[in-house]
């Protein structure tokens, strides 16, 4: 998709971060730009922002305020943008997204729950509900659209992960990638496109997502406080630019990649992706073979991780607790995994 002037883009998570800087430039792209997300006072100011941003006019600007996992209230506001807009969105992105660190051991279905809910499962409503509208709309034959339209996601680099203390989200992103990628095959012969982007670091507030948990998932296995989440806030103030990563979003959806690793420190993930990648190879491996590769491979990864790729290590400013330990109460865990 090149063309983005005067049609229509739907934002998941367009009230904040990398969701508000993608609304923010395809808005200053020309398109009518509807966002959704479940907190009202965030949409409010997002307009604002969106409207200035992009000099834009503020009936382009369409707030939709529900919950992404109601999958009733998804499908009312696909219709309200199809009536208000005139049609169903030709860029569908799928952003909106929240994290919760805490030993897998610890997880309660509350936490599985809640982060597999709004990171995967909202994803694939989206994709349920417009694509068969998309291609009604849009779609061609032979791979040619009649007008262009395309699908994404914000992953993460936590798809090509496998993390001891963030598994509900590594396992809902390693989803998300895998059904983007099937999108694209998809989607290919009617002239749409599929991107998955997988950031690294975001300067965002997903660093406060646990403040806006659902009452009725708060049961969490996690040591959550105002504490963890002034770490969570510091190591995020480091990430990138929301802008600069829609930047990267556009150009990757105007050329067709169907994936984009927007990561300054990219060569620092290889032995993760080949960690992760190398499972299968292992497999056929012999036992000797394997172990003496498994070692090889641990010690590069040791040799090369940054300390900032680890959660433990990130540094934790004064007055803040460090993230990713278990509640305090919960007696089988390891007690170098409870908060002191
Ligand atoms: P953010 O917290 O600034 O924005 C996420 C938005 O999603 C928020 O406005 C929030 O209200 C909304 N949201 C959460 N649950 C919702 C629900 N059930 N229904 C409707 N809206 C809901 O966070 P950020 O970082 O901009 O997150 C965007 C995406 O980027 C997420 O999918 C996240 O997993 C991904 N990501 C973030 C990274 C980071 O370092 N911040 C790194 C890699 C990926």
């Amino acid at each position: 998709m090149r063309d983005f002037k005067g049609k229509i883009a739907f934002i998941t998570g367009g009230a904040s971060g990398a969701g508000l800087g993608q609304a923010k430039l395809f808005a200053k792209e020309g398109m009518k730009v509807a966002i959704a997300d479940v907190r009202l006072d965030a949409l409010h100011s997002a307009v604002s922002e969106i409207v200035e941003y992009a000099g834009c006019n503020v009936a382009d600007v369409m707030p939709l305020c529900f919950d992404l996992t109601d999958r009733k209230a998804y499908t009312s506001a696909a219709d309200t943008v199809e009536k208000v807009f005139g049609g169903p969105p030709h860029l569908l992105i799928q952003t909106a997204g929240v994290n919760s660190f805490g030993p897998i051991e610890a997880s309660t279905f509350d936490d599985f729950d809640w982060v597999m809910g709004v990171c995967l499962d909202h994803v694939v409503n989206g994709l349920v509900i417009f694509v068969p509208r998309m291609i009604k709309a849009y779609g061609g034959t032979d791979g040619v659209a009649r007008e262009e339209f395309h699908v994404a996601c914000t992953s993460s680099g936590g798809a090509f992960m496998a993390g001891a203390t963030c598994g509900p989200y590594c396992a809902a992103k390693a989803a998300a990638n895998n059904l983007m990628y099937s999108y694209a095959d998809a989607l290919a012969p009617y002239g749409g496109g599929s991107t998955v982007i997988c950031p690294g670091n975001i300067n965002s507030n997903i660093g406060d997502a646990e403040k806006h948990r659902p009452e009725h998932l708060r049961n969490t296995g996690y040591h959550v406080s105002e504490g963890t989440m002034a770490h969570l806030r510091s190591v995020h103030a480091t990430g990138i630019d929301p802008i600069e990563l829609a930047e990267i979003l556009k150009e990757a959806i105007e050329n067709g990649r169907i994936i984009a690793l927007p990561t300054k420190d990219i060569e620092s993930w290889e032995p993760q992706l080949r960690g992760m990648n190398g499972r299968i190879e292992d497999y056929l491996l012999t036992a000797p073979e394997r172990q003496k590769i498994m070692e090889e491979r641990m010690a590069e990864m040791m040799r090369n991780r940054p300390e900032r790729d680890n959660p433990g290590g990130w540094e934790v400013p004064e007055g803040a607790e460090r993230f990713g330990m278990a509640r305090k109460d919960l007696d089988y865990i390891d007690p170098s995994k409870k908060p002191q």
